[in-house]
């Protein structure tokens, strides 16, 4: 069994996986609930100057019959007081000395950082998280993502943070800005000492046709709301590995964004993630998720015979490169299982409308029998000489591993888009022709 134990930036955890900042960890006693089925570390509820909040505060987006693909609120920092919280911190803490308990912050003058920084060590917490990333409310009053969006002003504050800090700070991003890692430049500058990301995304997930009015709907009106949950994993896992590869941040990553499986919390780890945090699975599923995650990424650790999560950190971030950089003379093609193959034609019609008329829809003659598939009706068959590998018909594919992309052959060496533009402005070789 590989040792799932973490220390991101001198914070100590049994294994990766925290609960992040929000519904779930809200009180002492959903803490005590989390580190009972297994949770490794707690980032509060963000703890500032107590609130108000709306009623209704969430909307999802559905796709099929899958429910929450996408989360959006409109709910503000913790509506609890800071007495509450940090006393609850310090409870927490007593009962569970190995396990990371971290305060998140948001307040707005250098002194109040001081103050809520100071609080947030005496009551025990291992590290602090500040909060620059919330798109809705909480901005309008000069917080959130309006800090998170200003690398200077979140500069600023970050070094506010660090003048008072004696335990490890994570400042914790915003997806709503052009350049993430200008905001991780930001807080390595400042002295930051992690960074977490992603913070929710804005966004209106859906229209109410009878009354139009956007959900979630607070008396006639809605507002812009942060989105998250599975739908934004690939959001989260590109501006992660933007961070992880800028060499100019190079700061242990908290990963945050639509994690559910151990799967996702493997691809965060494996682009520079050290801690994975999750929100809306809890919130959907509950804490007992993080059984299998652990079981999962322990047997995924065994399999590539790695004896520590740490050893997977960061492992995927150099294969991302420049697109100029890729090989135009690699070549793959969809080759299709015909005992897997259930007849649906789904990939006919994806290549033949939506890409590049590379099936044939031809007599089964000679091709294997899928589970109920009717005999003698056409079957699809990859034209391999028109098949440019985009990989469409294999995502539409319902069956899995049915259409499988295999590598061919082209006898040609590697060759990369900024070397053809050497090779071509040196004469050593003509243009490639355009596609007929
Ligand atoms: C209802 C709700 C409330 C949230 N409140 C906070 C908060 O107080 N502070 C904070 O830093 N993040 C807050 N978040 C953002 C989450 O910590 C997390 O960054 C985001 O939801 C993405 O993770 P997920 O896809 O696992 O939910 C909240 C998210 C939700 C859904
Ligand atoms: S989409 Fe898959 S299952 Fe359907 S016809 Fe094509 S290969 Fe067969
Ligand atoms: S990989 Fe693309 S081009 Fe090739 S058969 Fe599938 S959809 Fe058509």
């Amino acid at each position: 069994m590989a040792d799932l134990s973490i220390n991101i930036a001198g914070i100590k955890s049994p294994n990766p996986f925290w609960v992040a900042s929000g519904p779930p960890a809200n009180t002492a006693y959903q803490a005590h609930r989390a580190f009972d089925a297994g949770w490794g570390g707690v980032v509060w509820k963000t703890i500032g100057d107590p609130v108000v909040n709306v009623s209704s505060r969430y909307s999802a987006l559905n796709s099929g019959t899958t429910r929450m693909v996408g989360l959006n609120n409109i709910e503000l920092i913790s509506d609890r007081s800071p007495e509450t919280n940090f006393r609850e911190i310090a409870e927490v803490k007593k009962r569970w000395p190995n396990h990371a308990v971290i305060a998140s912050l948001m307040v707005d003058t250098r002194e109040r950082w001081h103050e809520f920084v100071k609080r947030s060590a005496d009551c025990g917490a291992d590290g602090i998280e500040l909060n620059f990333g919330c798109p809705h409310g909480m901005c309008e009053r000069g917080m959130g993502s309006a800090v998170g969006q200003q690398p200077a002003v979140a500069e600023k504050i970050v070094s506010w943070v660090m003048e008072a800090a004696t335990i490890p700070v994570i400042v914790k991003l915003t997806p709503n800005i052009t350049d993430v890692t200008a905001a991780a430049r930001a807080a390595k500058r400042a002295g930051g000492n992690a960074i977490s990301l992603i913070n929710t995304i804005n966004s209106i997930t859906q229209v109410n046709l009878d009354n139009l009015c956007p959900e979630p709907f607070v008396g006639g009106l809605s507002s812009h709301g942060g989105y998250c949950g599975p739908a934004v994993k690939p959001i989260a896992l590109n501006m992660v590995q933007s961070c992880a590869a800028d060499p100019d941040v190079r700061l242990p990553i908290s990963g945050i964004g639509g994690v559910q499986t151990w799967r996702d919390a493997a691809e965060f780890i494996a682009l520079g993630s050290t801690s994975v945090q999750v929100c809306t699975a809890i919130m959907h599923y509950g804490f007992r998720i993080v059984a299998d995650m652990k079981d999962g990424l322990n047997d995924y650790l065994d399999s590539k015979g790695m004896k520590s999560v740490m050893e997977l950190v960061g492992k995927a971030v150099p294969t991302l490169q420049k697109w100029e950089t890729l090989d135009l003379n690699y070549k793959r093609i969809a080759k299709i299982d015909y005992n897997k193959c259930i007849g649906c034609n789904l990939c006919y019609i994806a290549c033949e409308d939506g890409a590049h008329q590379a099936i044939a829809l031809v007599p089964p003659n000679g091709h294997g029998l899928g589970p109920g598939r009717v005999p003698g009706k056409p079957v699809p068959e990859i034209k391999e000489h028109e098949c440019v590998g985009c990989n469409l018909c294999s995502l539409v594919c319902p069956v899995d591993n049915c259409i499988n992309m295999t590598t061919i052959p082209t006898g040609r060496e590697h060759m990369s888009w900024s070397e053809y533009q050497g090779r071509v402005a040196r004469g050593e070789m003509q243009p490639i022709p355009p596609h007929p």
